[in-house]
């Protein structure tokens, strides 16, 4: 095979090594993907009866505080000025998330100042606190308080996990933001904003180098492709983002994750619910969240009649299931080490990405870490071993 790197997975993590190795080395990668798509989890495609852009893998917002993760996304494509808010309907009210004065004030039908709705929340988590922190139940009481668990996170964490939160850890949470002014923005980076012309524009233009291939439709495992790209292991490096299990023929044990179903739906309306996300925090209403998605972008001129809206339910990962979230437990973290063991015995693959190192990573966090797998693994790799 004609080629000096492979790339198996297509998305930010995988795209962002082939683009680097093919500009900056002058290398030529063979980009591998089993799906009909580039972009891995953040590809969006448009919903032909609207022209509505919709990310097919759910809500993808791009936030970030590293300026070299900024820079180098920047020189693909451009970004709005969108900044992302979440409401929150329950019990038939909707409160703005997370949670912060507006949402305390509305709750309690007070007027608290900062430093009064402080002292009650400190108040109620320490009525709450347990001596020994058991479960997801007390931590959460402990760090927030009783009745805005109860409304706020009980129910929706129980329905993200179909699991009661006091039979879940007490480290799937570490902390529960509540912030004591009326500032609603969801994410606190630097930067935020939605690509320009979508998801698939940006990505295809990391994508479209002559030294780069992908080829989709293409399974790492599959054994009768026409070119068998395991047999490339061992005779050129590989930067591997499949699920690390996978690769190790579950060898360890199967790790396990999380996935979501997604309802979409064309809406004979011009706008269902006022706002990009709205989260069920109760457990009447079976999905988590609606998303609608004509308010990622005010900016572009949709239908005034349309709208496209998603709900989404969360539940364990099957066999056949796309993996999305971690859970982490144990059992899960054993299974890693021994993983890593492994993965250090296979000198010419590099495991990367959120599959290929079991950890949820944002996308700012795949392109961070393919940057630095570039600068600190391949271009190294490639400085000795120049290719022919
Ligand atoms: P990613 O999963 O994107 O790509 C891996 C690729 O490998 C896939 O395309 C897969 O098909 C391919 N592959 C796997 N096995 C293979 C095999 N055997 N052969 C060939 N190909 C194989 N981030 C953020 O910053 N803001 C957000 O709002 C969100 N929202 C969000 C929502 C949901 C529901 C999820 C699950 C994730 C997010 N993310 C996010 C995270 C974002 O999707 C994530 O950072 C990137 O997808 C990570 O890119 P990777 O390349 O690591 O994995």
């Amino acid at each position: 095979m004609n080629v000096d790197l492979v790339v198996v997975g297509a998305g930010f993590f995988g795209l962002t090594v082939a683009e680097r190795c093919a500009n900056e080395l002058g290398l030529r990668v063979v980009v591998i993907d089993k799906r009909d798509h580039i972009g891995g989890n953040a590809y969006s495609s448009v919903e032909p009866e609207t022209g509505i852009e919709v990310h097919r893998y759910g809500a993808h917002l791009f936030h970030t505080s590293n300026k070299v993760v900024w820079d180098y996304v920047n020189t693909f494509t451009s970004f709005t000025d969108y900044r992302h808010r979440v409401y929150t309907t329950h019990k038939g009210e909707v409160f703005p998330l997370p949670i912060n004065l507006g949402t305390i004030n509305q709750f309690f039908h007070s007027a608290y100042s900062p430093t009064e709705a402080r002292a009650l929340i400190s108040e109620q988590a320490a009525e709450g606190a347990v001596a020994t922190v058991a479960n997801l139940e007390d931590k959460a009481v402990a760090l927030i308080g009783r009745p805005l668990y109860e409304a706020f996170i009980r129910d929706y964490t129980a329905k993200q996990w179909q699991t009661d939160p006091r039979e879940l850890p007490a480290e799937v949470i570490s902390r529960l933001p509540v912030r004591y002014n009326y500032d609603n923005r969801y994410f606190s980076d630097t930067y935020e904003g939605l690509p320009v012309d979508g998801y698939t524009a940006w990505i295809e233009r990391m994508a479209d180098h002559p030294n780069i291939e992908v080829r989709l439709s293409t399974d790492f495992f599959d054994l009768d492709q026409e070119i068998n790209i395991r047999d490339t292991v061992g005779t050129v490096p590989v930067v591997y983002t499949g699920p690390v299990d996978r690769y190790f023929d579950y060898s360890e044990g199967p790790l396990s994750w999380r996935t979501l179903d997604f309802e979409e739906e064309v809406v004979q309306t011009g706008d269902y619910q006022g706002t990009p996300v709205m989260n069920y925090a109760d457990t009447d209403v079976e999905y988590t969240r609606i998303h609608e998605f004509k308010h990622f972008h005010p900016e572009r001129d949709y239908p005034a009649d349309k709208t496209v809206i998603m709900r989404e339910y969360s539940r364990f990962a099957e066999d056949a299931d796309e993996p999305y979230y971690p859970v982490n437990t144990a059992v899960d973290r054993e299974r890693l080490l021994r993983y890593r063991e492994r993965i250090a015995e296979q000198p010419n693959v590099i495991f990367g990405g959120r599959l290929g190192t079991y950890q949820y990573l944002d996308m700012h966090m795949a392109i961070g870490a393919a940057l630095s797998t570039f600068e600190n693994k391949l271009r190294p790799l490639f400085a000795t071993d120049a290719p022919a």
